[in-house]
């Protein structure tokens, strides 16, 4: 079954997510641009993908990496213009790759003309009205309306405008948080859903989807008293209310006036999982990002009960699953695995790790490298869309020594001590082996690459078969061949081994533990590593055919 067309495209796609400021600079400024991108897209047809997901790329003063959008249907000036983003598609469809773009609808930024003019209007205006605003406690408004709210990077969730009233930001200040029953503001996002598909753009990747309903009684809870509220009950003042699905039908019906529809996946953290199924479906968003192999440990058992619940929930709602490793607020995967367990935290953090620079605990450079190449490639043999992050195809590791000075994360700034942000994995990727930014562009890079990146680069591993590049591309093209309907079986195997079975005999083992064990028959069409003889090493994926 080759790469899907048609309606269904999406189902089983390998999609690429690009950082547009740290893919490619072709203007030399530092910045990564869509010109850059442009310039690329033989390098991502080689890899194989079937789609590009570009973070956004939207006018932005960076409060939040671009996630602070000023303007909702325009290009950053340093990024490029709208014929620039007309040209990158032009040149990615021509490849025969699909585009999907993000959309960033719970906040806008502060720069927002709309925020502007809120900030310029009285209280009880209309302008405000399309904002969270709140009249502040105390005589004269001076207090916070919630005083203990802390916002998603650290710090008050509310800003006072100076006149007794406060907006709310789950996140930075400079993202107030747009108000849901306003009807402008619902209308605005359909005209820029439209305004993106008439440009030919193929889905879009939907960030914070579970927040933008919000319910805020008279009386603001504490943040004690919302952390305690059930959020299976739908009910949660700020976060996935049942009734923010009637926005994504009314998103739905802008899709399915294109053809093929447009198509959307959700960026939803909600709990417990099967609260995903509902925007993952057909009437919905139509997928949702299941993050569970992100925060999961390289472990046999925990992948397992991962990969049945999540082809379970996507049988039920119709939808195909995600699988993501890697992505732009994460530590890189190929560190991740080469630290130890993170207790009770979310792998994704390795908090105390960034904390100390990357020197404690110790990394094993080579065995996160390991693992996470025997993690990809299981993965990639999975019924389900796999979403893969710049850089990883190349084995790149997280960057934990970033100059304080340097780092522009929000998080490092607003939650200091706790939280060193998400930079590290950020960071230019090395096109080329020497170069003032390994050839990412003519001049230094926006944030600063490590020595080691040269050695890591496309031009260091093009051509050298046992590098993660050629691993990545021979991955997809097989991928792409042998792609069969969206069932799995597992064949009995060890408990530290994982053996999986697609219906057209496509099969991946992986060794999760350490020690080799004996490779099972079949034609072996690939491996993460080196094979022993008849052996199948510790911490290595294998590729098998049944006849
Ligand atoms: C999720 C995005 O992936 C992240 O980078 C961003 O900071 C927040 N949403 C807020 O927009």
């Amino acid at each position: 079954m080759a790469a899907q067309n048609g309606a269904d495209w999406w189902r089983q796609a390998t999609v690429y997510q690009i950082y547009p400021r740290s893919f490619a600079d072709a203007n030399g400024d530092g910045l990564g641009d869509l010109p850059g991108i442009a310039s690329r897209v033989d390098y991502l047809a080689r890899l194989g993908v079937d789609a590009v997901w570009l973070s956004p790329f939207y006018p932005s003063a960076l409060a939040d990496g671009g996630y602070d959008v000023d303007d909702y249907r325009n290009v950053d000036p340093r990024l490029g213009t709208l014929d620039d983003f007309d040209a990158m598609i032009g040149a990615l469809h021509a490849a025969g790759i699909k585009l999907i773009v993000d959309i960033v609808p719970n906040h806008s930024s502060n720069r927002h003309e709309w925020f502007q003019a809120a900030l310029a209007a009285p209280k009880g205006s209309p302008e405000r009205d399309r904002y969270v605003f709140r009249d502040g406690l105390g005589e004269n408004g001076e207090l916070s309306p919630a005083p203990d709210w802390v916002s998603a990077f650290g710090g008050p969730a509310w800003t006072a405008v100076g006149d007794g009233q406060w907006y709310l930001h789950l996140f930075a200040p400079e993202q107030p948080d747009f108000n849901w029953r306003n009807e402008e503001v619902r209308e605005d996002f359909l005209k820029t859903l439209r305004f993106w598909s008439d440009r030919g753009v193929d889905g879009f990747r939907v960030d914070v989807a579970h927040a933008l309903a919000k319910d805020l009684p008279a009386d603001l809870p504490s943040q004690a008293q919302l952390d305690a509220i059930d959020k299976a009950t739908g009910t949660h003042p700020l976060w996935d209310r049942d009734e923010v699905h009637e926005i994504y039908t009314g998103w739905r019906a802008v899709f399915d006036e294109y053809d093929p529809p447009r198509i959307a996946v959700a960026e939803a953290w909600v709990n417990p999982p099967w609260r995903r199924a509902r925007y993952a479906s057909a009437a919905g968003l139509g997928q949702a990002f299941n993050f569970d192999l992100l925060e999961a440990d390289f472990d046999a058992g925990a992948f397992k009960g991962i990969i049945t619940e999540n082809l379970e929930q996507a049988a039920a709602s119709g939808s195909s699953t995600t699988w993501v490793f890697s992505n732009h607020d994460v530590v890189r995967h190929a560190t991740r695995y080469g630290l130890p367990p993170n207790g009770d935290q979310p792998r994704k953090y390795n908090r105390a790790w960034l904390l100390s620079r990357g020197t404690e605990p110790e990394l094993d450079t080579a065995r996160g490298l390991r693992r996470a190449r025997a993690a990809t490639l299981l993965m990639l043999a999975l019924p389900g869309s796999a979403y893969l992050y710049q850089g990883e195809e190349l084995g790149l590791g997280e960057v934990a020594t970033i100059p304080d000075g340097a780092r522009q994360d929000p998080t490092f700034v607003r939650s200091p001590g706790v939280d060193v942000g998400r930079d590290g994995c950020r960071v230019p990727i090395p096109w080329t082996v020497e170069g003032p930014s390994f050839g990412f562009g003519s001049g230094p890079a926006h944030l600063p690459q490590p020595d080691w990146f040269g050695k890591v680069s496309v031009e260091a591993e093009d051509g050298d078969a046992g590098s993660t590049l050629s691993l990545y591309r021979a991955a997809l093209g097989l991928r792409r061949e042998l792609q069969a309907d969206e069932t799995l079986a597992w064949v009995p195997s060890r408990d530290d081994v994982l053996h999986v079975r697609r219906a057209n005999g496509w099969e991946a083992v992986a060794n999760f533990g350490t020690a080799p064990v004996a490779l099972p028959e079949g034609e072996v069409l690939l491996a993460s590593g080196p094979l022993g003889e008849g052996e199948l090493p510790g911490e290595t994926t294998v590729w098998l055919k049944q006849a």
